[in-house]
């Protein structure tokens, strides 16, 4: 487990696979900005026991245990790439900007990269504020890149730098 201030990310298991199908087949869950998808118990099963060892996708739960999003990493070519979603009743107390500085101090901490990108629509301001106070710095946008809700969307690409980064800011325990 990675342990923030106000925030953990657990890694997901087998036994979480109900509560990842209930979060997955909710549209509310990802928003207005995110694809809608529906899924059974056995594709979310094999999916998560086939990841690459590479890619990781964490519940983020409150101090009290209680999981309130999630947030994932995986490699694209020499880069890491995160997402992330929040439950609706959960969203504006700070969790996931917590979480995403907890990635990015776990990735540069843990792997000899120097950049970390996310992409979002430009209309979704939340995500692009988390993503700015998490110190990331907007590159531009890829033209009709995302195909969600019947339309071909814009996405904002983000990113932040090693020499950004420069040091842990969450995680300040042992992997420091
Ligand atoms: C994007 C999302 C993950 C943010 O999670 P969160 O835990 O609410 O994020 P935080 O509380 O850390 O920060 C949210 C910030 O956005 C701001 N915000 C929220 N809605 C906003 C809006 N409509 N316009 C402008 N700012 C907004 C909040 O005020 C806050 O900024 P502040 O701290 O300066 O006040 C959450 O809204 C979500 O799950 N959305 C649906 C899924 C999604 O869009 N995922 C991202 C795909 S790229």
């Amino acid at each position: 487990m990675l342990e923030g201030r106000v925030v953990n990310l657990r890694l997901m298991e087998q036994m979480d696979v109900p509560l990842i199908v209930e979060w997955a087949n909710n549209p509310d869950f990802g928003g207005e900005f995110e694809p809608i998808e529906q899924v059974t118990h056995a594709e979310i099963a094999k999916w998560l026991d086939g990841l690459p060892a590479n890619e990781k996708w964490f519940f983020i739960e409150k101090k009290d245990g209680t999981k309130v999003g999630q947030i994932m990493f995986a490699p694209v070519g020499p880069h890491y790439v995160i997402g992330y979603r929040m439950l609706q009743s959960e969203r504006n107390k700070g969790y996931c900007t917590e979480a995403v500085q907890i990635i990015v101090d776990f990735l540069f901490l843990t792997r000899d990269i120097v950049r970390i990108q996310a992409e979002t629509n430009p209309q979704n301001l939340a995500s692009q504020r988390v993503l700015e106070k998490a110190g990331f710095t907007k590159e531009g946008v890829r033209r009709k890149a995302v195909f969600i809700r019947g339309k071909w969307c814009d996405g904002a690409f983000y990113s932040i730098l090693r020499e950004e980064w420069r040091e842990p800011k969450i995680l300040l325990g042992p992997l420091a």
